[in-house]
């Protein structure tokens, strides 16, 4: 199954990139007049500007001839279809279909009937407690994928009137953040979503179990306790076995992947905090890009191309990294969102048919929102030693009436991708402080440290505005992104068997640190426990 293209592939654009690399992006710009209409495409709500990759017109048409004939094309259809596309655990994959409408001509009715019933059932109750006024606080507890994309997703919307009742989130088992969370809310107007796919995993577990001793404790009965747990699972009978009332269990299915779950009931708390319409409109988004991601040329095609750029940047420039730098405030998790979208779907080490891979997979997905990140790690993306492409993330119309503020910071979006490009030589930084009036023997010392390489690759995704419509789009376009590079590379993006060592090992440490009888462990561990005693 592994793409057998992809190393060929490599060794040929590998020969190209001799030639591609001899230029500086700024040449490419001079001897590609049709550069910016070749690679600043508009999708969906956004445009998605990649002029400004390493990339040369050659390499760029090679590896659009490649994607065309590399099967990812009837993979896409595949996913699309419902067929089982991921193998090591036998499932279809079909997060697309959690945002399909009435109506919509899909390869399974039966599926999208029960989606649409499922979605209208906790659409309803979430408007029945925004109107009921009895809930004050949402106590969101997940982990992971049931927890990034409903947190991401309230910050994102937060411009807009969060109406219903405040929503919190609730992931890791630290007792810290169930103190933080449990100093503010109500235990009396207060609603548990419990999130989970898989209704097992140990931070949720213990989180609920604490939310449900604190309303005990609040003096709340058992029945009342139960009409204040939601849970959202695929899981129902752990959930009922829990003792969730089955009325409130919105389940979602197995053919959705944690980290591509927040168009399922695990979006729950977006439609609490603004209402089912916005929920809709974020779903509307995202089936826009699904669609754009289907129909779309490959030359056009944004989730394809955003992957193409990842796999020239990675393996053919060998760039390791791919920091995400978001110009707006609401935007500020998303690059968390992102690291575990696209490194626990492709941090593997071999491809679909159990094989080493022979090439390297996923960078390290990294980055903070701007502009606070200029006066942190940017120092680091113009002149350190390694070179990061970067994805600026901004908006067109900003959602407040402060224009000055936002001028300012698309300017300063745009320049940093433009100076990462651009560079300054050494001559340049030499005449500029000869003509601020330095001596040439000063000028001389300083020139190299004040000389930027330039070159540094970037993308821009400008977005119209950011509402939910616009999130959706966003969302989506990212997880297909994800889904075409794990094509181009063979490997499976929706299993995760690598997070099961650690939590094995962590039942065991559990025991010896409660003072119980478990293996011993290597010598710095053992070391670590005594030093706990
Ligand atoms: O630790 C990995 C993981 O399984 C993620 O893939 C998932 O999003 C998270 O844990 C939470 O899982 P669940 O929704 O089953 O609680």
């Amino acid at each position: 199954m592994r793409n057998p293209l992809f190393s060929k592939l490599l060794t040929d654009l590998r020969k190209i990139d001799i030639a591609a690399t001899s230029l500086r992006i700024e040449q490419l710009f001079e001897h590609e007049p049709d550069r910016i209409q070749r690679m600043s495409v508009r999708l969906p709500g956004i445009l998605l500007d990649i002029s400004k990759q390493r990339l040369s017109k050659k390499a760029h048409q090679v590896l659009l001839e490649m994607l065309s004939k590399s099967g990812l094309l009837s993979e896409r259809a595949r996913m699309f279809e419902g067929e089982v596309i991921n193998y090591t655990e036998q499932r279809p994959v079909l997060h697309v279909a959690l945002r399909a409408q009435e109506g919509d001509a899909v390869a399974m009715p039966q599926l999208l009937a029960e989606v649409l019933a499922q979605r209208r059932r906790m659409l309803a109750f979430a408007e029945e407690i925004r109107s009921s006024n009895n809930i004050s606080d949402v106590i969101h507890v997940g982990i992971g994928g049931s927890d990034l994309g409903p947190r991401v997703a309230l910050q994102a919307l937060s411009s807009g009137t969060p109406d219903g009742p405040r929503v919190h989130f609730l992931s890791s088992m630290d007792g810290h953040a169930l103190a933080n969370v449990l100093a503010i809310a109500n235990p009396k107007r207060t609603l548990l979503s419990i999130a989970s796919k898989s209704f097992s995993t140990l931070e949720t577990r213990i989180n609920a179990a604490s939310l449900r001793l604190w309303m005990q404790e609040a003096g709340l009965s058992e029945q009342e306790i139960k009409t204040r747990c939601v849970a959202l699972t695929a899981n129902t009978q752990a959930a009922l076995s829990e003792g969730i009332l089955p009325e409130f269990i919105f389940p979602l299915w197995e053919w959705v992947g944690g980290r591509y779950s927040l168009c399922s009931s695990i979006g729950l708390p977006i439609a609490l905090a603004f209402g089912s319409k916005v929920f809709e409109q974020m779903l509307a988004g995202a089936r826009a890009m699904d669609q754009h991601f289907l129909n779309a040329p490959v030359d056009l095609n944004g989730p394809i191309l955003l992957a193409m750029v990842d796999v020239w940047n990675l393996n053919v420039l060998d760039l390791r990294t791919h920091c995400i730098v978001p110009y707006h405030a609401n935007l500020a998790r998303l690059p968390a969102y992102l690291q575990q979208l696209e490194m626990e779907s492709n941090g593997k080490a071999r491809d679909v048919d159990g094989l080493p891979l022979p090439y390297q997979v996923a960078p390290l997905v990294w980055g903070e929102a701007g502009t606070d990140a200029q006066h942190s790690f940017f120092q680091w993306l113009h002149q350190g030693t390694q070179v990061c492409p970067v994805d600026f993330i901004a908006v067109k119309t900003a959602s407040h009436s402060y224009a000055e503020h936002h001028s300012q910071l698309i300017a300063n979006c745009l320049a940093q991708s433009a100076a990462l490009m651009k560079g300054k030589s050494l001559q340049q930084a030499h005449a500029e402080m000869m003509a601020a009036g330095m001596s040439a023997a000063q000028a001389d010392a300083l020139a190299g440290h004040r000389a930027f390489e330039g070159n540094r690759p970037s993308s821009v995704l400008l977005l119209d505005k950011l509402d939910a419509w616009h999130f959706g789009a966003l969302i989506a376009l990212y997880e297909h992104k994800t889904f075409v590079a794990s094509l181009l590379w063979g490997i499976n993006a929706f299993d995760q068997w690598g997070v099961e060592l650690g939590k094995n090992l962590a039942a065991d440490m559990y025991l010896r640190i409660r003072g119980q009888a478990a293996p011993k462990f290597d010598p710095s561990t053992e070391s670590l426990l005594q030093a706990l005693k």
